[in-house]
């Protein structure tokens, strides 16, 4: 059976768009069918990528609004479409325990770091200023603290002779864009039982 999961996102979405291809045509065609990309802002670019893949997007802006309601609107919008999981890709909005508790170990984030070791936005450039021989990219689940959730996955991204910013954002995207597809197969698939 193939999960339904929904994409959260907030802005690029190269993750998103790492896993849409994986989900047409690679390691996860047989397990899981995004049935919806969801941004908190129409101004993320990834909805236009999301829509080249063909697949179904809603946008409610959260700006202005406080936590609870703006997550009672989304919650409502979700309910339609059955969702077994939220993939967030890059989604900059701490989610309220409606949320977690309605989706219970069923939302999976990524995260630019070691959770244990840094939490919040900003891991790439936290890892070039400490100027960090490696990082550790981690695919955790979602509980109501910001990146404290159960870890499922990590992978080293080695960033010894990385001399700029970019440099080091360009090593750790192609290990993230690997490793949650990977990740998520495995949950999908139930080699991790959570
Ligand atoms: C990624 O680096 C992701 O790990 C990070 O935001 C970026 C989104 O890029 N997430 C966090 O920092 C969460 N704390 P993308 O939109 O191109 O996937």
């Amino acid at each position: 059976m193939k999960q339904r999961i929904a994409i959260f996102i907030s802005g690029r979405g190269s993750n998103m768009e790492a896993i849409l291809t994986q989900a047409q045509h690679g390691i996860l065609a047989d397990c899981c069918e995004v049935v919806l990309v969801f941004a908190n802002t129409r101004e993320a670019y990834g909805l236009q990528i999301a829509q080249q893949f063909g697949v179904p997007t809603a946008v409610i802006e959260s700006k202005g609004k406080k936590r609870q309601v703006f997550d009672q609107e989304v919650l409502a919008l979700l309910e339609p479409f059955q969702l077994d999981y939220l993939v967030l890709a890059g989604y900059m909005r701490i989610l309220s325990a409606c949320v977690i508790e309605r989706y219970h170990n069923r939302i999976i984030n990524i995260h630019p770091a070691d959770t244990n070791a840094y939490q919040g936005i900003h891991g790439y450039e936290w890892a070039f200023e400490q100027r960090l021989e490696r990082t550790i990219i981690t695919v955790h689940l979602v509980d109501e603290g910001v990146d404290t959730g159960c870890i499922l996955a990590q992978r080293e991204v080695d960033l010894r002779g990385a001399s700029t910013l970019e440099e080091v954002k360009e090593r750790g995207l192609r290990v993230e864009h690997a490793l949650y597809s990977e990740t998520l197969r495995g949950v999908f698939t139930r080699t991790f039982v959570i």
